[in-house]
Parts: structure tokens; sequence; C-alpha cells
């Protein structure tokens, strides 16, 4: 691989993964379209050191001129679709987003890639692409599909896309399919953001229902290490999944977050559930560690540690989010608190 386009690199996962990628190959460049909604910020990749092996373009990747010309204009060896609408919440409040980014921005990028003969591609999905768990049980690539919120059914559909495309014209795609990632320059409406963000304010953190919920946290450095995995090695027309093997409540998730800001349990504020939320998360990794030697490197005290460290430390960021457009959504989704 000499030179990589991958899509949504002004946000959390794609940022963590530019980052990586260049310290990992020094001969390898990366070309970042992102079209800059209210998630990417280009201030994420602001002081990348290796700049000459870096090029931003702001785009869609419904735009199919703007994407075809990119594809025209110099060699490509891979693309990865990072490019999404990516949380639960805004999808329960307007889908419309999410199918245009997630279904039809995915087929533009197919399109784009088979016509221009782009020897690999790699669409970046979900494990929520497979519904919700009961007490027991984990995910595996044979798991069917079954979404249940606006978002993973916007993801589920742009994987059957690329299944699609995979059958039908011998497109060479694979799919990675991750549990809930953590680490630094994460939006703050995720859930771990947010509630570090609260708890350094004193203001209550919302925790949905009873807080009984599971999700199977993953650091996001070892997600790219399998992305990485995934686009060298991985067999096309296949799915990889990647998790953390770290099942928490959402309770207990909180617990772990107030001790380690030394802030008091009292902040936990119990709010309505999220409609339609999905019980339990859990994933079986073991076909990519099989077959792409992926394993998890994170431990998850010590990278929550870091992370925690790294909003401490990066606390202009955070503020300039909160202060922005953001605080709109803030108010509509948990009041004027
Ligand atoms: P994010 O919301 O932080 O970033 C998404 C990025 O995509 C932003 O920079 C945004 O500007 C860009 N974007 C949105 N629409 C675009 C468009 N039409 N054209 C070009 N760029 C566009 O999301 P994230 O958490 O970094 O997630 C990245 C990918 O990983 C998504 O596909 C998501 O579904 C998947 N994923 C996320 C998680 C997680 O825990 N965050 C877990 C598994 C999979
Ligand atoms: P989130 O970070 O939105 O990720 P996802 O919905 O993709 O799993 O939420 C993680 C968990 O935290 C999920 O069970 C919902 C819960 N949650 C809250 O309890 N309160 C909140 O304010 C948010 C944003 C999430």
């Amino acid at each position: 691989m000499r030179r990589i386009l991958i899509t949504g690199g002004c946000g959390f996962i794609g940022s963590n993964f530019v980052r990586h990628e260049l310290a990992t190959y020094p001969e390898l460049s990366i070309v970042n379209v992102d079209k800059l909604t209210y998630a990417g910020n280009p201030e994420n990749l602001k002081d990348l050191p290796e700049k000459s092996r870096y090029e931003f373009l702001q785009g869609d990747i419904c735009d199919r001129e703007f994407i075809a010309s990119l594809l025209t204009s110099s060699k490509i060896d891979a693309v990865i679709n990072f490019a999404a609408e990516s949380h639960v919440d805004r999808s329960i409040l307007d889908s419309g987003p999410f199918i245009q980014t997630n279904v039809v921005g995915t087929q533009t990028l197919l399109d784009c890639c088979r016509l221009h003969h782009i020897p690999r591609y790699v669409q970046v999905s979900t494990d929520e692409v497979y519904g919700s768990l009961g007490a027991t049980g984990r995910f595996t690539e044979e798991t069917p599909l079954a979404a249940n919120s606006p978002y993973s059914a916007s993801k589920a559909a742009a994987d059957l896309l690329v299944r699609a495309y995979c059958h039908t014209f011998a497109f060479p795609a694979v799919i990675t399919r991750c549990s809930n990632n953590y680490g630094p320059y994460q939006f703050p409406e995720k859930v771990i953001p947010l509630f570090i963000s609260n708890a350094l304010r004193d203001l209550p953190l919302p925790v949905y229902g009873t807080g009984s919920n599971v999700r199977d946290w993953i650091h996001v450095l070892d997600h790219c290490r399998g992305i990485d995995a995934a686009m060298r090695a991985g067999r096309v027309g296949e799915v990889y999944n990647f998790g953390g093997d770290c099942e928490l409540t959402n309770l207990e998730l909180t617990h772990a977050l107030l001790d380690a800001l030394d802030k008091p349990r009292t902040l936990i504020q119990f709010v309505s559930d999220r409609l339609g939320h999905d019980l339990r998360y859990a994933v079986d990794s073991s076909k990519s560690r099989r077959e792409l030697g992926w394993l998890p490197q994170a431990n998850f005290r010590d990278g929550l540690r870091q992370t925690i460290d790294w909003y401490l430390a990066n606390t202009e960021w955070i503020n300039r989010i909160r202060s922005g457009d953001y605080r709109k959504y803030y108010e509509q989704q948990y009041g004027n608190r």
C-alpha cells in the first residue's frame, strides 16, 4: 500500500486511524475526504507531524463527480469508508441524513471505486447491525442482521450493498464490524466523553433507563489495528468482527468514570430510556484473531485512564464543541442543564 483514500477522517475513529497509519507505515500517504459535518473537526488532525504525507479535501461521499474525479487524478491502492452519521440518538430524532450518507454515500463510493478499479475497499461497520443480545451469547459474523435503530438499519443497508457488489461484480471489498470504541477525539455526544465533560462541570450524568444495558468497550487504536489488518489481509467478500472482550453495564461504566474523576455518584441522574434501546452487545472476534492475527492490546482500566487524561488535557477542545452548534442538540436531548 502506497496511497490510500479514507473518508470521514476528521471524525473520531478516522482521525485516530490517520495518526496510526502514518506513524506505522513511513511509505504510506493518505488522502482524507470529509464533509465536515457537526462531527467532523479538522482540529483533530491539526498537529500531524507527517503533513507531507497527508492531504485533506473537504467533500461529500454522496458527490459522485467529486469522488470520481479524485479517483481519476491519482493512483489509490485502497479506499476505507469511515464517513457516516454515527449517533443513535440523532437517528431517532431524524433518520434522513443517516439514509443519505450511510446508504446513498456508500452506494456512490462503491460505484466510483468499481468503475475506477480500486483494488481494495473497506467498509467500516458496526456490531449494532446484529441487533440486540439477551443475557448470554455473542455476535459472530454469521449472526443474522437484525438492526433495531435507524442508525444501525442504515449501516446494515450499506453492508448489504457492499455484499451485493462483491457477489455481483466480484468487487474487492471487506466489511469490519466493531463494538463500542473509546479514546481521544470522540465527539462528546457519545456516552464516555459526554459523561466526562459533564462530570468536570458538576452537571448530571443522564443514564438512560436503569443503566443495565451492556456495551462491549474497545480502545479505538485496537479498532484501527483491526481495520488495517482487514485492509491488508482480509479475504474479499468477508466480514471481520472486532470486540474488546470488555462488557460493562452503563451503570458500571458510569461508576468507573466518576471514581476515576473523583466525583460523587450523586451526579448520576436516571432519565427516560432511549426508544428501542438495545439491551446488550458482545462481540466474538475469534475469526479476526484466527485469520488476521489480530488481538486487542489495550487493557480497559489503563485505556480509560489515558482517555480521561486526554480529555483533562484538552478541555479547550471540548469547550469549543460544547459552546458551538452542539449546544442546540444537547438542549433538545437533555434540557437546559
Ligand atoms: P464520527 O461521527 O466521529 O465521524 C464521522 C465523520 O464522517 C465526520 O468527520 C463527518 O464529518 C464525516 N462525514 C459525515 N457525513 C459525511 C459525508 N456525507 N461525506 C464525507 N464525510 C462525512 O464517527 P466515528 O465514531 O468516528 O465512526 C466512524 C465509522 O465507524 C462510522 O462508519 C461508524 O458507523 C463506525 N463505527 C463507530 C463505532 C464507535 O464506537 N464510534 C463503533 C463501530 C463502528
Ligand atoms: P452511545 O455512546 O450513544 O453508543 P451506542 O448507542 O452506539 O452504543 O451509548 C452507549 C450506551 O450509553 C448506550 O447503552 C446508551 C447509553 N447512554 C446513556 O445512558 N446516556 C446518554 O446520555 C448517552 C449518550 C448514552
